[in-house]
């Protein structure tokens, strides 16, 4: 491994939750906290992380399968946080250079403190480098002692604090630097005699310290960033944050949200400039939005699905696992699943495809200038040629995909008869069959 590496510690099952599923894989914006972590180290630029896993291994290790440069090292026995990163010992044996470490539980850690704190150690070269954090409500987090002249001391947890040291509202984040050898050296020392009975990383800072080395600890983590969830509440402060955060950064980008408070996009959304999202909508998921797209307001767009510039989705819309063309207009109260569809089509109100046939998701294809009249069903698998009309309130079936400049109505729907008018052109009478 070429370094920094990071170790994520993510072996607890987080009994608070009250769930089945561990901890790290609980989602926050679309993703899961471990997920998140894992992305911050690397966009601070660790070239690979171990991932301390234990309950719940398996689903630990399901959920980041496939990632590059993400290793997984088992603590048996949840012990303590200490004994979790020597878990990763195994993994990193050879390594030498700066190990970050980190909590899976933490997964509104951005990268830029992180690649602070890396550049600080890297220059520095001391043998521990903490992040710390000062925050309004200490409660619940371990405290920084330092001794008069501001220098470190050590970290204290909060169950092993005297009422004076519970008032210092200086925290650890644990978000830590260590060179390699010198963590396994302390780790080797740390013993649980404290309140819980548990090996404490956060005494290995204070071991080195005594053995000669230098240990510094400096503010630089905002209190957003080191929220640990350790509830079902935690878990939605985090996912206000971050929402907050990705709503920003897309009106940073020229994305208009008229209202951020009922407005809700996932974490690996993309949006285009000049898009503009009316309230009470929700873009969940992998989803790609072009530029001048207008959505909503009460608009559904979930995952897989990608909107070509000027696409207009309107009031109560829902639409998944779909490819919408450029100028698109899909209006209100329509339904669109598993549909690939073309340039310049307008789905009219109430339009839906029928994409489930009880056993499977089927695919509905509609070509470009199509229009799809209001209230129709479009049942799966089924396509529409380019420049068709489906009447209001047909049935187009799978037995009977609709060919190019076509006008179809009726249950099931079938072709009416072109005439011309008086002048030779052809029409197209949107009428019942006789
Ligand atoms: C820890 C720190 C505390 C810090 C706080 C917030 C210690 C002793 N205390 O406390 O100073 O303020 O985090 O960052 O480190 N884990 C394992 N194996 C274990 C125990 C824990 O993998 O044996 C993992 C958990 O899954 C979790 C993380 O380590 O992701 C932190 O453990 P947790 O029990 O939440 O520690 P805190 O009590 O929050
Ligand atoms: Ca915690």
């Amino acid at each position: 491994m070429i370094g920094p590496v990071a170790v994520i510690l993510a072996a607890g099952q987080g009994k608070r939750m009250k769930s089945d599923k561990p901890k790290v894989l609980h989602e926050v914006c679309g993703q899961s906290m471990i997920r998140h972590v894992v992305n911050a180290a690397f966009g601070a630029g660790v070239s690979d992380v171990v991932v301390i896993v234990g309950q719940g291994a398996d689903q630990v290790k399901a959920s980041l399968a496939g990632t590059p440069n993400v290793h997984f090292a088992t603590q048996e026995r949840q012990l303590g946080t200490g004994d979790a990163v020597k878990s990763a010992k195994a993994v990193l044996s050879g390594y030498t250079g700066p190990v970050m470490i980190l909590v899976g539980d933490e997964p509104c850690l951005r990268s830029g403190p992180l690649a602070e704190l890396l550049e600080k150690q890297k220059a520095t070269q001391v043998a521990c480098l903490m992040g710390t954090s000062i925050v309004p409500d200490p409660s619940g987090y371990g405290r920084i002692l330092r001794d008069t002249t501001g220098a470190f001391l050590r970290i204290i947890e909060q169950k092993d604090c005297t009422p004076e040291q519970a008032a210092i509202t200086e925290v650890n984040p644990s978000c830590y630097v260590f060179m390699a050898q010198g963590l396994w050296e302390s780790l080797e020392e740390v013993i649980p005699s404290n309140a819980q009975g548990e090996f404490y990383l956060t005494d290995a800072p204070e071991i080195l310290q005594k053995k000669g080395h230098e240990v510094q600890a400096i503010v630089t983590l905002e209190p957003d960033d080191i929220l640990g969830i350790n509830t079902r509440q935690h878990l939605a402060e985090a996912h206000a944050i971050m929402s907050r955060r990705i709503l920003d950064k897309l009106m940073d980008d020229g994305v208009t949200i008229f209202d951020p408070k009922s407005t809700y996009v996932d974490s690996r959304a993309k949006i285009g400039a000049d898009t503009v999202i009316y309230p009470f909508s929700v873009v969940d998921g992998e989803v790609t939005v072009g530029k001048n797209c207008r959505i909503g307001p009460f608009a559904l767009i979930r995952h897989g699905t990608v909107l070509a510039d000027g696409v207009e989705i309107g009031a109560f819309v829902d639409i998944v696992r779909s490819d919408i063309g450029e100028g698109t207009l899909v209006r209100h109260l329509a339904y669109l699943g598993d549909t690939e569809v073309g340039k310049r089509v307008t789905v009219g109100a109430g339009a839906i495809t029928a994409n489930f046939d009880g056993r499977h998701k089927q695919q509905t294809k509609i070509g470009d200038q199509v229009t799809i009249g209001a209230g129709s069903v479009l049942v799966a698998p089924t396509s529409i040629g380019n420049r068709s009309k489906v009447g209001a309130g047909a049935v187009v079936t799978p037995a009977r995909p609709v060919p190019p400049d076509t006008t179809v109505v009726g249950v099931p729907a079938q072709p009416i008869a072109r005439s011309k008018d008086n002048d030779g052109r052809p029409v197209d009478p949107e009428q019942p069959p006789r």
